[in-house]
């Protein structure tokens, strides 16, 4: 029988960063907070990103087949916040964030350290989360630093 006391305390031992995910449609850019995502080839360069099914980015990514993820620095939690919210309550979250599209037309937010361009290679639908495949077509270094991670923010998003 599962323990789901035990299973959520060790479920939110995972460690993560906290990244915007940025996507688009053929209208208009959106991003979300992202966590769960990690590398899964060097070769070719392969990324899981894990979307929640009942999001708009997660319509925006299936549709487009692309996304962009933005290494967001130690610090900018502010940030995270921002795009944790979802578009349909608080619409354009970039209207007062600095951004510029990466070749895949997907939004990188400039103050970032750096970020990944990815296309879609494969998705798992399973679950309430989508576990999108994507190749690493482009990337980028902004500045160095130490990225965000999801232990110093008191947040957790697992379990
Ligand atoms: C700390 C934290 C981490 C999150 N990580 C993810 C994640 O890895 N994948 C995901 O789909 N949503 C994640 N979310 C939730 C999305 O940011 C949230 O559902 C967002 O509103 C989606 O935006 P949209 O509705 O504009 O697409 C996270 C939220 C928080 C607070």
């Amino acid at each position: 029988m599962l323990d789901e006391q035990a299973k959520k305390t060790m479920l939110r031992k995972i460690p993560h960063g906290l990244y915007i995910c940025g996507v688009k449609n053929e209208e208009e850019v959106n991003g979300f907070t992202a966590s769960w995502l990690m590398q899964a080839s060097f070769q070719p360069p392969l990324i899981v990103n894990c979307v929640k099914q009942n999001s708009i980015s997660h319509q925006m990514i299936k549709s487009s087949g692309v996304f962009a993820i933005s290494f967001l620095e130690n610090g900018q939690k502010d940030l995270a916040q921002k795009f944790f919210k979802p578009m349909r309550q608080v619409g354009n979250k970039f209207e007062d964030v600095e951004f510029y599209l990466g070749e895949t037309g997907c939004p990188i937010i400039s103050d970032s350290l750096g970020y990944v361009e990815c296309n879609v290679v494969d998705g798992v639908e399973k679950g309430d989360h989508t576990v999108y495949v994507g190749e690493v077509i482009a990337s980028g270094v902004h500045r160095e630093g130490k990225q965000l991670l999801l232990e110093t923010t008191g947040w957790n998003y697992g379990g």
